[in-house]
């Protein structure tokens, strides 16, 4: 690979500098993203591998980061397993046919592979036209994050279903959180059988569960999937918003990078995890909207904070929002990668 940067740093080694790409890269806030948005549906552009393809490469040649993320989404999976799934402009991912009863969880399948043939498609696709420049990263959904977004019929402020369905009916919570999680095993394997370099498992919503019921609803799914990756020399990031909170937890799971949202002091929650766990983060993507000096000034803050520290990929607390000027994200990724320690 000509730059692995990102791989050596997620297996926490040195790099001259961090390496740096950002959550939601191959989205909105590009005016190339809105050509091709225009003409085709999300799903059709996820489902189609030429264009994932395209849309997944559009930050590679436009921002010049040191990882590629498949053009996919999260929901991907319960699709596959029967979500009758739609993305609407303005409205976000909803389901058609929410999870209300043990019936809707025994209705859903775990075999997926053949409906999901396309993710990895695009996978081959992007490989081939990366040609070894820079890793490709492959990703899924967590079982709670996933489950939330089943439960609600989509996306959701309060998590008021999705909390009152774990503790009215924890067994039927485990029910569900287990197929997901069996899933969401052959997911990532089938990625790593078509050629990602590296896997983030993003459970998004985690922030919204107390300690007790992320052990039980979230984190024992993810330590299982993680133990049971076919993955030799493909690191894994862990991902949730809450990580400030859960990087302990997340720990045990031994991903090889916690990727931190942007509450934390990003050195003090590295200097507390066991070695050889690097982190991602973790500047608040707010900052992206805000004048130039001031951008500069808080990447370069960042950096030094981070500076004696093995094990460090920049990123963002969560993802760019749609809305953030093109030119401010570029100008951030040109500041990260002219640094040097
Ligand atoms: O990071 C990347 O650029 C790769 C592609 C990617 C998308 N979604 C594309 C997308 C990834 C990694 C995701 C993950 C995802 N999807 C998450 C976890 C990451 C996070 O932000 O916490 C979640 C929670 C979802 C579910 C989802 N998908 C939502 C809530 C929405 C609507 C968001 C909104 O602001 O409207 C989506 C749609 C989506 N996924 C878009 C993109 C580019 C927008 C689709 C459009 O063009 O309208």
């Amino acid at each position: 690979m000509q730059n692995d940067l990102f791989i050596r740093a997620a297996f926490s080694q040195q790099t001259e500098r961090p390496p740096v790409w950002m959550m939601r890269q191959a989205g909105r806030f590009m005016k190339e993203y809105w050509d091709i948005k225009n003409k085709y549906s999300f799903l059709e552009m996820c489902k189609t591998p030429e264009i994932a393809a395209d849309v997944t490469l559009l930050p590679v040649d436009l921002l010049g980061i040191d990882a590629a993320i498949l053009f996919s989404d999260i929901l991907v999976t319960a699709e596959a397993m029967g979500g009758e799934l739609s993305f609407t402009q303005g409205v976000g991912p909803r389901f058609a046919n929410p999870i209300r009863n043990e019936k809707d969880i025994d209705a859903l399948s775990i075999a997926v592979e053949e409906k999901l043939r396309y993710v990895a498609d695009a996978i081959r696709v992007v490989q081939q036209r990366l040609n070894g420049a820079i890793p490709l990263i492959g990703f899924a959904g967590a079982p709670f994050t996933v489950l939330s977004y089943l439960v609600e019929g989509g996306s959701s402020k309060d998590f008021k279903l999705t909390k009152l369905f774990l503790n009215n009916h924890p067994a039927l919570a485990h029910k569900l959180l287990d197929k997901i999680a069996t899933v969401t095993i052959t997911y990532l394997n089938m990625q790593i059988a078509a050629g990602v370099n590296a896997l983030q498992l993003f459970d998004s919503w985690a922030l919204a569960l107390s300690w007790d019921d992320y052990q039980e609803f979230a984190h024992q799914y993810n330590v299982k999937i993680i133990a049971e990756l076919k993955r030799t020399g493909i690191p894994i990031i862990s991902f949730c918003k809450g990580s400030s909170v859960f990087a302990p937890l997340m720990a045990e799971a031994r991903p090889d990078v916690i990727s931190v949202d942007w509450n934390a002091d990003l050195r003090r929650i590295k200097q507390t995890l066991p070695k050889g766990i690097a982190v991602q983060g973790n500047l608040d993507p707010f900052v992206l909207y805000a004048d130039q000096a001031v951008i500069k000034k808080k990447i370069i803050q960042l950096l030094e904070r981070m500076r004696d520290e093995e094990g460090f990929i920049f990123n963002l607390g969560h993802g760019i929002m749609p809305d953030i000027p093109f030119d401010n994200v570029k100008f951030a990724v040109d500041v990260i990668k002219e640094f040097r320690y």
